[in-house]
């Protein structure tokens, strides 16, 4: 029978664990700029993210342009649109259908040096699996991919001691327009900011960080 308990979580420190409690959501981004080679590593971080089959269906823009920040940020509650230092725009395709299974299949045989014929399997096994699926149900699939991907940002950016907030609140269809993802068959559908807190005007840099305690949070099973 299943025992129910938690773990006693007196492990030895982990600095990611230091890192994922020094960030939080920011509201209030200084002027300072993310230098390139860090917003390098961050991008790495997302493209390196598992992804469900491994088709990695979204695609990610980064914004610095400032005018075109702040045209996306207008209307917007979360003012880190316009203010913080780089926008991460994580969009997920709107659709699925046979000719992008097929061509993720023949990008895989020759990452791999595999001939074609050997997937074949999988292929269909993917056609099988997406294909008797509706657009919106693929488009919903895509964007918990994206997510992912998201996660991964939020902690790459912290290991670099760089700030982040993730976003929702923003007018997805204004986004789009903008950037005519339409075209690319894609949808906004979270954004990230990064940059770096402006600890004295940020009302939240200070305060405690509320979670769930982890005995509530986490059972073990067995
Ligand atoms: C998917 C998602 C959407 C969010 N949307 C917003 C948002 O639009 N604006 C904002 O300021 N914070 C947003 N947040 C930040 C959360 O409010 C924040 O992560 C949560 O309160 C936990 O606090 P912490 O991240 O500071 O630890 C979002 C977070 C997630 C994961």
């Amino acid at each position: 029978m299943a025992v129910f308990s938690c773990f006693n979580f007196k492990t030895k420190k982990m600095k990611l664990i230091d890192d994922l409690k020094w960030r939080y959501a920011t509201k209030k981004y200084s002027n300072k700029k993310v230098a390139n080679d860090d917003l390098e590593k961050i991008v790495e971080a997302i493209n390196l993210s598992a992804s469900s089959i491994g088709m990695q269906t979204y695609r990610l823009f980064v914004i610095e342009d400032q005018a075109l920040k702040k045209e996306l940020g207008e209307g917007s509650f979360n003012s880190q649109i316009a203010e913080c230092s780089h926008l991460l725009i994580f969009a997920a395709f709107d659709s699925i259908n046979g000719e992008t299974i097929d061509n993720y299949i023949e990008f895989v045989a020759k990452e791999r040096e595999t001939p074609v014929e050997e997937l074949t399997n999988f292929k269909n096994t993917i056609r099988d699996y997406l294909l008797a699926r509706t657009d919106d149900e693929n488009f919903i699939w895509s964007a918990k991919q994206a997510y992912i991907g998201l996660g991964t940002a939020l902690i790459a950016a912290a290991a670099l001691k760089i700030d982040a907030t993730p976003m929702e609140g923003f007018d997805a269809e204004k986004f789009d327009k903008i950037l005519r993802l339409k075209e690319k068959k894609l949808k906004s559908v979270v954004l990230l900011a990064l940059g770096y807190r402006d600890e004295e005007n940020d009302y939240l840099a200070k305060l405690k960080k509320v979670r769930i305690p982890i005995q509530e949070f986490c059972t073990k099973v067995g």
